[in-house]
């Protein structure tokens, strides 16, 4: 016996991952729903083999079904998913609207999977920003050994984590570089992108940090250990898919570079790709729709005393959203509806 699942988004760059995770991974599906704005209404979504026609969210009855994975920004989230939640649907959301919220979990399975037993109190339960997720898949067994006392990462974000928008500013602002009667003005992006680098992403607050910078703060400490100190620079890149990130850890304890390989080849969910070569390492256009987090560049930090630096890559719309989405419906599949 498989499940009802609604995949809120459809049209979306999350929500296209996530219908082609949900059929790659085989998750049991008996009906599946793709819903998006009025705007998207009739749009056609693959799912495997199978075309799914795009309904609109605002007339959608959640009565009956088990499990919604919502990609569709904070605002709209705000209205449909307690609308879900309250019609017995389990929501697993990808906007930050409840990740800091005490009665709703922030799960990553590979990380704090026995945070799914908070999920009934709301019926809600929320997937972190797709740069806390990938670097707590990577931090977690190194914490587990040796306990991290501090976390000082930069940040090399692609565009697709601004949404399909942002992609094509990118693509369109690249062309208009060797064509001068189609150059494009910045829209998404405060600044242009194409060929340079921004280290701004999401609104300022009043310490100079910005939003995005302090979600990784909060949710690591969350997600991991509140004891953690941890600060963030989060800088977009012209890169399509892909983040990733230089990170330095400061441990409690020794952790020697060769244990720290050994340690993550064996953690789930890692790969890791380490050679001191020309091309030794994992950049962002190769991780691109793969599953795993690809660790590179792991080495001794020696100006601290126990320090290690490593450079961490993965596809920020599977491991990122999608992925850990469907990773959670899975694990409530097992744990909580238990139905298959
Ligand atoms: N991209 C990432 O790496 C990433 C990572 C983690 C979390 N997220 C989060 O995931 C969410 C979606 O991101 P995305 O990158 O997929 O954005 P996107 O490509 O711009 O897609 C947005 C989706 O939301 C739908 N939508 C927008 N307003 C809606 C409304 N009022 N009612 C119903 N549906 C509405 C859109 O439907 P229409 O096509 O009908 O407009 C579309 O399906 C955001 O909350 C984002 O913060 C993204």
């Amino acid at each position: 016996m498989g499940y009802k699942v609604v995949v809120a988004g459809a049209t979306g760059n999350v929500g296209h991952e996530m219908l082609n995770i949900l059929a790659e991974r085989q998750f049991p599906v008996d009906e599946i729903a793709a819903l998006a704005s009025r705007r998207s209404l009739g749009t056609e979504v693959s799912f495997g083999d199978r075309t799914l026609v795009t309904k609109d969210i605002e007339q959608f009855d959640f009565t009956g079904w088990d499990i919604a994975l919502f990609a569709i920004g904070s605002d709209a989230t705000k209205e449909y998913a307690p609308r879900a939640a309250k019609a017995g649907c389990m929501v697993i959301d990808n906007s930050s609207l409840y990740r800091y919220d005490r009665d709703v979990p922030l799960i990553v399975p590979e990380v704090n999977p026995e945070a799914v037993a908070g999920c009934t109190k709301r019926n809600i339960i929320a997937n972190p920003n797709c740069s806390t997720a990938q670097m707590v898949v990577a931090l977690k067994p190194l914490h587990d050994r040796a306990k991290i006392k501090r976390v000082v990462v930069s940040t090399y974000q692609s565009v697709s984590g601004s949404g399909k928008e942002a992609m094509d500013e990118l693509w369109d602002q690249t062309k208009g570089m060797y064509v001068p009667s189609q150059e494009v003005a910045p829209k998404v992006y405060p600044k242009q992108i194409a060929f340079n680098v921004i280290p701004h992403i999401d609104v300022f607050l009043d310490d100079g940090s910005t939003k995005e910078e302090w979600k990784m703060v909060a949710e690591t400490k969350k997600i991991i250990d509140p004891a953690i100190k941890i600060t963030a620079t989060c800088v977009r890149v012209p890169v399509f898919v892909g983040h990733s990130e230089a990170v330095n850890v400061e441990f409690e304890e020794f952790l020697d570079e060769d244990e720290a390989r050994d340690i993550l080849r064996e953690a789930p969910g890692i790969m890791v790709v380490d050679k001191r070569e020309d091309g030794g390492y994992v950049t962002p256009v190769e991780c691109v729709g793969d599953f795993a987090t690809f660790v590179s560049r792991i080495r001794q930090d020696s100006t601290i005393e126990n320090g290690l630096n490593i450079w961490v890559v993965s596809d920020n719309l599977r491991k990122g959203a999608a992925l850990n989405a469907v990773q959670i419906a899975e694990l409530v599949g097992r744990e909580v509806l238990k139905k298959g």
